[in-house]
């Protein structure tokens, strides 16, 4: 069988890809050896600015199938028929490492879907974790910094991981998600996903509501204890992208039911806590969840480089029906994502394959910069309005107005009347087995050990504390052991 050519990037062939051009036998390089030339330089370059959190992900192309009727809640028209199908691409990752992490550790897992919709793109950008550390994005940051590595040391460290928690006393509900059971999973595909915001869905008469998502897994929940996870990461760190790509070419597709809360805006207000507040979980029991379709992963991507490392979600890619809620936290990322992509990618990361609508066609007056590739021409006017048959506004908003009142300032959320940071906490603890109780005590305390501040201990420990007296009792009993060691 004869082989292709090998060709230079400007496709002419190449005589030798084993042997550099000398001056004469033995002799140094020549300069004029384009292809040795072209070939180092493009090596240089092959990386690009890693995602500053959720660097180390995999990604899988699928569908999402609409099986229940929505409409009532939402236009949105890729959840407007049951049985409607839409393409989808998903990026699972771990948060707090950087690429070349290892995948089995105690950490978030993000969750994060891309639909091709025919109205657009609408990125749903979540975790596994139906709630998060804080609740405004001011301390996104410190948060972040306070959990990677060390600038000093170059490591995690328990004294700044616990140090901001003992500053930040919201974060005792998410503490406790993850180092309970469910905050190692044992693959990709054995977690549930999250939006984990409130989001606003608008339907056809412009009635909104507000609206939470829970993913579901169809394969199990299964999760790793700490001494499992060790073992594994050890043994293979890319061990959830093994276990994804695998089942995927094996044709075992991995799939989730989604189901929404659904809040009429009406009732906002007045609900006992904020339920805007990212830290907080909405009890089912107020807000049952109801079954809207399900996502089913079938695709693994040709080129984890072009279409996972360079898949750019945004929580501000919203279609009709669907919208932002007042969640502070949301509407910071609303800013963050898409900055984050024209540093890492450029302007024109919207026209990758991976990111461009599929279904639907980007016709804007957006012109140039870095790698365009879209070339609008002839007699495209770049400029709006215009006489001519270029695009123009609909003057339909995607989702409804939301009424808002008082003065600008930096202000705490609006009050509402159980508005505490520990409940929530202390409902989940009371809600696990002694033996998963046992099992989260024992995780905390020998995170929270490893701290060399008592002040910063005593911090942490006031929150368990008020969470739960048991919990709180129990985790200083651990702590205290363990330190005395
Ligand atoms: C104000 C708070 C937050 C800020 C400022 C923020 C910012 C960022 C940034 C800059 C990235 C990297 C984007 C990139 O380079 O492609 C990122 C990634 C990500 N964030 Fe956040 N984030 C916040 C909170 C959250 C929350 C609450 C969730 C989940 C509910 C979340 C889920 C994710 C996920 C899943 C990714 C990875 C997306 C991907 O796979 O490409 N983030 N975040």
């Amino acid at each position: 069988m004869s082989k292709r050519v090998l060709t230079t990037e400007s496709g002419a062939p190449v005589a030798d890809n084993q042997n550099s051009a000398t001056a004469g036998v033995g002799g140094p390089l020549l300069l004029q050896d384009q292809h040795l030339l072209e070939k180092l330089a493009r090596f240089n370059r092959e990386r690009i600015p890693e995602r500053v959190v959720h660097a180390r992900g995999s990604g899988a192309y699928g569908y999402f199938e609409v099986t229940d009727d929505v409409t009532g809640f939402t236009h949105a028209d890729f959840l407007s028929t049951v049985g409607k199908r839409t393409e989808t691409f998903i990026r699972f990752s771990t948060v707090a490492d950087n690429l070349g992490g290892a995948d089995a550790v105690r950490d978030p897992r993000g969750f994060a879907l891309k639909f091709y919709t025919e109205e657009g793109n609408y990125d749903l950008v979540g975790n596994n974790t139906p709630v998060f550390f804080i609740k405004d994005p001011i301390k996104f940051p410190d948060f972040i910094h306070s959990q990677k590595r060390d600038p000093f040391t170059g490591k995690q460290e328990a004294d700044n991981v616990w140090d901001f928690w003992a500053h930040a006393p919201e974060a005792t509900h998410q503490i406790t998600w993850l180092m309970g059971d469910r905050g190692i999973p044992a693959s990709y595909r054995h977690m549930n996903g999250y939006g984990s915001h409130t989001y606003q869905w608008t339907n056809a008469e412009g009635e909104a509501f507000f609206v939470k998502y829970h993913f579901k897994t169809n394969q199990g929940i299964r999760s790793l204890s700490g001494e499992q996870a060790a073992e594994i990461a050890g043994k293979d760190p890319n061990s959830h992208q093994t276990d994804l790509l695998q089942a995927i070419e094996r044709g075992v597709n991995p799939s989730w039911t989604l189901y929404v809360q659904l809040m009429p805006v009406a009732e906002a207000d007045d609900y006992r806590f904020n339920p805007f507040d990212l830290t907080k979980v909405w009890p089912h029991k107020d807000y049952p969840l109801q079954r809207v379709g399900r996502l089913v992963l079938d695709r693994n991507p040709d080129n984890v480089f072009a279409e996972v490392e360079q898949a750019a979600f945004s929580p501000n890619n919203f279609v009709p029906g669907i919208g932002p809620s007042p969640d502070k936290m949301l509407q910071g990322r609303l800013f963050a994502y898409a900055d984050a992509h024209r540093y890492r990618l450029g302007v024109n990361h919207t026209q990758l394959a991976v990111n461009a609508p599929k279904a639907a066609n980007a016709d804007n007056y957006g012109r140039d910069g870095l790698m365009a590739s879209n070339a609008y021409g002839r007699d495209r006017k770049n400029y709006e309005p215009n006489s001519y048959d270029g695009p123009a506004e609909t003057g339909r908003p995607l989702s409804a107005p939301l009424a808002v009142a008082g003065y600008t300032g930096t202000h705490e959320a609006p009050a509402h009347t159980k508005d505490d940071d520990f409940f929530q906490a202390g409902e989940l603890f009371r809600l696990m087995s002694e033996d998963e109780k046992s099992r989260l005590i024992a995780n905390i305390a020998g995170g929270l050990s490893q701290v060399s501040r008592d002040d910063v201990i005593e911090k942490n420990l006031a929150h368990f504390h008020a969470a739960d007296a048991e919990y709180g009792k129990r985790v200083e009993e651990a702590v205290r052991a363990l330190r005395e060691d």
